[in-house]
């Protein structure tokens, strides 16, 4: 018989020092509670009780779905019911197609900003929110009229709850300064609200289930500029396909709605993304030019 091991098999700093770096590189970088906790696990459950919590359709008097129907075996999952869970479609524990019906019903209902911050609180269609710590929603002035969108928060961000803290942010608010810019003169947001893990980009089906906010979002600030700030962003607002080397500095046109319902297009510049500049300090002589053409822009429409 095997006996049990009372006392475990000590383990040396330098294994430890080596799980913390595999951790660190399998995106595990921030600790954010005492206890593990499976968040893909509370998703499941709660798809589940959302299914389980439904009147069934054979309790409705009248309903379609109680009607004999020759050769139905099983229930049918009507529009509104969730769908079992898709881990990677970005979605959580619904379909990307409800998520993203469900984002831009959402977002569309949103009146202000303080509206659609909440809507996005309280949105689950998101796999992302279930890792991240807390929704970042914006920093700056909600009345600038240049507003700045970049396309996930990092560790900081996701700790703070605020859009471009971290080291990007430093570089970003140094770029901004470059032409007399501060937060108080810009308003800043992401793409998708919620940190991806590890810090990666945040992929396809996040991106387009989050659009429809970001887009709210710029409708509600109604800025007279738009910059785009990365890939990520020239590619899902101004739907560019040109890689960000050959994109930055270049003006596009972004098509906003206004608030009677209408929609109009407001410049939009695309530039190289802190964090690139960051790995790639060479390019900063471009990120530069590109600053001054924005400068030029802001001159021209009085806004600086
Ligand atoms: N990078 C982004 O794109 N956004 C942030 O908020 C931080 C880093």
């Amino acid at each position: 018989m095997l006996s049990e091991d009372p006392s475990p098999t000590p383990v040396s700093d330098a294994e430890l020092a080596a799980i913390l770096r595999w951790y660190v590189d399998m995106g595990v970088d921030v600790a954010v509670g005492d206890t593990p906790r499976d968040h893909f696990a509370e998703g499941a459950a709660k798809a589940q009780a959302a299914l389980q919590a439904r009147p069934a359709a054979a309790a409705i008097p009248n309903s379609p779905d109680t009607a004999p129907r020759a050769g139905r075996t099983a229930p049918r999952l009507s529009q509104a019911e969730p769908l079992p869970v898709r881990a990677a479609s970005g979605s959580g524990s619904v379909s990307p197609e409800h998520a993203l019906a469900e984002a831009r019903e959402l977002a569309a209902a949103s009146q202000t900003l303080d509206a659609l911050r909440e809507a996005m609180d309280g949105f689950d269609g998101c796999a992302l929110k279930r890792t991240a710590s807390r929704l970042v929603f914006a920093d700056g002035n909600a009345s600038a009229k240049i507003m700045l969108v970049g396309d996930a928060p990092g560790a900081e961000e996701d700790r703070q709850g605020l859009p471009f803290v971290g080291p990007d942010g430093r570089l970003l608010d140094r770029m901004l300064a470059a032409v007399g810019l501060d937060r108080s003169k810009v308003y800043l947001a992401n793409v998708v609200p919620w940190r991806p893990p590890g810090n990666r980009s945040p992929n396809s089906p996040e991106v387009s289930i989050c659009l429809p906010f970001i887009q709210r979002q710029i409708a509600l600030v109604a800025p007279d500029l738009l910059v785009c700030i990365g890939d990520v962003a020239t590619q899902a607002l101004l739907g560019v396909r040109e890689p960000i080397t050959r994109a930055h500095g270049k003006w596009f046109e972004f098509e906003t709605e206004t608030p009677a319902g209408g929609s109009h297009r407001i410049p939009a510049m695309s530039m190289f993304h802190p964090s690139y500049l960051l790995k790639a300090p060479v390019n900063k002589r471009y990120a530069w030019q590109d600053m001054q053409r924005l400068k030029k822009a802001l001159v021209k429409k009085g806004l600086c």
